[in-house]
């Protein structure tokens, strides 16, 4: 029996970090980011960008790599969109991407979030 474990183990950790994030390089990304989302990643209404503390990693993993695709913000029209694109381009990699999101994922949310403006 204790043949096995060790291969498994180092199966184990392989596999984990390559599917994880590592939350201390991506808050190293994180500073370019947070010029436009706001430090703590909540968004900033008068600049019209998006909080992003809270959303599901797999969404804004595939958001940043529809950036990077260009389909999202490479429309004339997107004028959004265009303001990120070039900003998802920094991310090098697969893996720079998986670190950011960690690092967006560990973001505590406040319990319970004050509304921007009313809904009617
Ligand atoms: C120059 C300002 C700016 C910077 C810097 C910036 N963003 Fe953005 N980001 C935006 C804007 C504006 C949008 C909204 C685009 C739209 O309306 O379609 C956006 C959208 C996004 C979205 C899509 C959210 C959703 O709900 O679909 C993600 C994910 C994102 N940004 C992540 C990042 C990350 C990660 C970084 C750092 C590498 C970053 N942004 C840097 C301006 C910026």
């Amino acid at each position: 029996m204790r043949w096995i474990c060790p291969p498994i183990l180092v199966l184990v950790l392989v596999f984990s970090a390559m599917a994880e994030g590592d939350v201390f390089a991506g808050q190293q990304r994180f500073a370019i980011c947070s010029n436009c989302h706001g430090q703590d990643a909540m968004g900033i209404p008068s600049i019209g960008t998006p909080r992003l503390a809270g959303q599901r990693p797999y969404y804004l993993k595939r958001q940043l790599q529809n950036f990077q695709a260009g389909i999202r913000g490479s429309d004339d029209r997107d004028e959004k969109g265009k303001m990120m694109r070039p900003m998802s381009l920094t991310l090098p990699d697969e893996q720079a991407i998986d670190d950011v999101v960690a690092y967006i994922a560990s973001i505590q949310l406040a319990e319970k979030m004050a509304p921007d403006e009313p809904v009617n």
